[in-house]
């Protein structure tokens, strides 16, 4: 397994092209499924989920072409991939696909609408809280599906095809919202989904599906009006930003000091993580190019942080947030509110010398003049970055085990920063 060295004490100064995003690009290769004609996406970043995904897609019969690179592209815009559902080889997504990503479950609302019917595996167990799929299934039986659950697998029907109905969420949740939308899509009539998730992955998820033919009013807002269509066609389709990758770099830039550009990077799919970089006392400047952030010499100040949906704080860059603040002038705060068992940094922060407190969800951190490098590891992906952000600040040097969590959604994370003056290195297991 490999392992990221990183000795901390440098500032980081220079350019980070921001990759397209994760959370976005997942569901965009599932929207494949919905047409037998070929959805092409650009700026796909080279993730390892993105290839698990890929790999599920395949199981489907959905045929997945990388397009060449162009002369003068260096390989800082993503792959061009060209995905082809012409024919649904298999509804059934596997238990040993599903449960090593849980986002693979996001594509039983395609297969539902294209096919009448589909078995997915429950996805299973998660670090960071139990993440039921109940609200899934009640939008799937909203649009007249029937769903049993049979050895740990939803299996689905809709023998006539899906309606139309008034979808009403008790709570936000993006995996719900992109499921219904997916499925409604294709189905007889108008859908209404109420309390939608507005995260802009579900905005960039909408989009391609209207390049596609579908019609869908009220994108970027909590009410989504679908009238269903009954084909959809080819489209192409750019990706876009990675707004946690985002938030994660100018944490590290905020932590160490320095002067960073993230190229690319769109401040209006940030929420509310610009307003609490600048009350920490980052500067976070919107340039042609992208976000411009500069410590220079401040102080980090501490802030009070509750995540909630968007646009408010976003549960993802929870875990770096409270790496940043165990280095401010004070104490911070930081709620957890969308998971229940997100807070498995703490410890391991805790290893590089931080001061935090756990009482239910939220965290007490106390910031301390001092981090200093340790061998640490982490559970999930957030979680990982967070402690590289740490490790950016840290006095000597802390080797990050378990990077395979990283690069699940971090694109070439030890060279974006090495570019910038950190001393990162990663390690090769063998
Ligand atoms: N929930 C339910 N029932 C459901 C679905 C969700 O109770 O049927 C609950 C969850 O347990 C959670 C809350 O609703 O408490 C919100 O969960 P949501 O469904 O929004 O999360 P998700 O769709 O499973 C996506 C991202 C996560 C991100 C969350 C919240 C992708 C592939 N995953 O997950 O990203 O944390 O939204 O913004 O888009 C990550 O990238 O590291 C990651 C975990």
């Amino acid at each position: 397994m490999d392992r990221i060295r990183i000795r901390g004490g440098n500032r980081l100064n220079g350019t980070i092209n921001i990759s397209g995003a994760k959370n976005a690009a997942l569901p965009l290769m599932i929207v494949s499924l919905l047409t037998p004609e070929t959805l092409t996406l650009n700026n796909v970043p080279r993730l390892a989920d993105v290839r698990l995904l890929q790999r599920i897609l395949q199981n489907h019969g959905v045929d997945i072409m990388i397009a060449g690179k162009r002369p003068g592209q260096n390989g800082q815009s993503g792959d061009v991939k060209q995905l082809s559902a012409r024919t649904i080889a298999d509804t059934t997504a596997p238990y040993e696909l599903v449960s090593k990503m849980r986002a693979s479950f996001w594509v039983l609302g395609p297969l539902l609408a294209r096919c009448g019917e589909a078995k997915v595996s429950l996805p299973g167990g998660c670090a960071i809280g139990t993440r039921p799929v109940d609200m899934h299934l009640q939008a799937m039986e909203k649009l007249g599906a029937e769903i049993a659950i049979e050895a740990g697998y939803v299996v689905a029907k809709a023998r006539n095809g899906l309606r139309g109905n008034r979808i009403v969420f008790d709570k936000v949740s993006v995996g719900a919202t992109h499921a219904a939308l997916m499925a409604a899509v294709l189905a007889q009539g108008e859908t209404v989904i109420e309390n939608a998730a507005r995260e802009p992955e579900i905005g960039d998820v909408a989009q391609c599906l209207v390049k596609m033919g579908a019609r869908i009013d009220g994108i970027h807002s909590p009410t989504l009006r679908i009238s269903g269509v009954t084909s959809l066609h080819g489209a192409e389709h750019t990706v876009i930003a990675d707004r946690i990758e985002t938030g994660t770099y100018a944490m590290c830039a905020g932590m160490t000091g320095g002067d960073v550009m993230l190229r690319g990077a769109r401040s209006d799919t940030l929420g509310s993580v610009i307003d609490v970089m600048r009350k920490a006392g980052i500067a976070v400047d919107e340039t042609n190019e992208g976000l411009r952030v500069q410590r220079n010499g401040r102080a980090l100040e501490p802030v009070s942080v509750a995540t909630a949906p968007f646009p408010g704080f976003p549960t993802d860059c929870q875990a770096q947030l409270m790496a940043l603040m165990t280095m401010a002038d004070g104490t911070s705060t930081i709620r957890e509110t969308i998971f229940e068992n997100r807070f498995m940094h703490v410890q391991e922060l805790a290893r590089l010398g931080a001061d935090i407190h756990l009482n239910g969800d939220t965290a007490e951190v106390r910031g301390v003049r001092k981090l200093t490098g340790a061998p640490v590891m982490a559970t999930d992906l957030r979680a990982s970055v967070s402690l590289v952000i740490a490790a950016l600040a840290a006095e000597g040097e802390t080797m990050l085990n378990r990077v395979y969590h990283l690069d699940r959604g971090f694109e070439t994370l030890e060279d974006k920063l090495a570019a910038c003056g950190a001393d990162v290195a990663r390690l090769s297991g063998n």
